[in-house]
């Protein structure tokens, strides 16, 4: 472990997520895409889900928009059912993830297929660079079964949605930001280190517990609710939870380096092609 302290990331800020509401009354938390963090190049926005008062979700997400940018859903509790104006639907378990391409656009919705219990989960939008931002739409659903799960004893337990942590590949495959997501658990007291491409955006959510990240010489420790985005430079991160343990997402992605013009569920390079994107959409060409 050693070799690697050298290329240990720092957390460069901490942001605190903040309550919000969105389709048609959802209440979540919007971690990024907020007044204290508007973007994080490639990503344009974070929501967690997570209520167990019907009331707060069941409205859900009745149909909209999204053109020049993708979606990430990870359903940690709950189910969710989607579909688009294409013919496309599933439904999402818990433990799912939907690596949604919008391109050039899909009207869809997202809505609860519970009445009560717990819905818990993520929502990501992550940004497609322009030569890609008409694409033709692209589903992955990855169901549970398929999201491999590394123990490897040291108290750490890192299921891989996209990218990799040692030798395991996560399922999704063939996005531009060449992303990594993970899900990590801590068990408490333990630490550990975890991989990360050098020069890439990357933060962690913390959602259980608190979690330290950081050498211990220069080590921030993250409350449940606080994202901690990290220096871009050096390719690993280092982890450790007190006594109640954590469990965070662990996200990264090339960024695009782009302009970005960005209208509600529209994301795109300039102000003249959010117009063209307003104009498709009302005149239903998605
Ligand atoms: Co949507």
């Amino acid at each position: 472990m050693n070799a690697s302290i050298a290329n240990t990331r720092r957390v460069a800020r901490v942001v605190r997520g903040q309550p919000a509401s969105d389709g048609a009354g959802v209440k979540l938390t919007r971690v990024i895409g907020q007044p204290d963090l508007d973007m994080l190049d490639p990503f344009l926005l974070l929501d967690e889900f997570r209520s167990d008062q019907a009331g707060d979700y069941l409205a859900g997400f009745p149909n909209h928009p999204h053109r020049g940018f993708e979606t990430v859903t990870y359903m940690l509790a709950g189910r969710m059912r989607h579909g688009d104006n294409q013919g496309n639907s599933g439904l999402l378990t818990p433990g799912s993830v939907q690596w949604m391409t919008a391109g050039r656009g899909i009207v869809h919705s997202e809505m609860p297929e519970q009445e009560n219990g717990l819905m818990a989960g993520f929502q990501l939008w992550v940004n497609l660079p322009a030569k890609d931002k008409m694409t033709a739409p692209r589903y992955q659903d990855i169901a549970p079964e398929r999201i491999p799960v590394v123990d490897a004893g040291d108290g750490l337990r890192v299921r891989v949605l996209a990218g990799r942590h040692g030798d395991t590949a996560g399922p999704v495959e063939g996005i531009a930001v060449a992303p990594l997501y993970l899900d990590i658990e801590v068990a408490p007291n333990a630490r550990g280190l975890a991989h990360v491409p050098d020069g890439h955006t990357a933060f962690a959510y913390v959602f259980e517990g608190e979690a330290t990240f950081g050498s211990s010489d220069a080590s921030r420790t993250i409350a449940r609710g606080d994202l901690a985005v990290f220096e871009r430079n050096g390719d690993a991160i280092e982890i450790a939870a007190g006594e109640h343990g954590a469990r965070f997402i662990l996200v990264a992605g090339k960024p695009l380096n782009e302009s970005v013009a960005r209208y509600g569920p529209f994301v795109m390079n300039t102000p003249e092609q959010i117009v063209e994107a307003i104009r498709d959409f009302q005149s239903g060409k998605f």
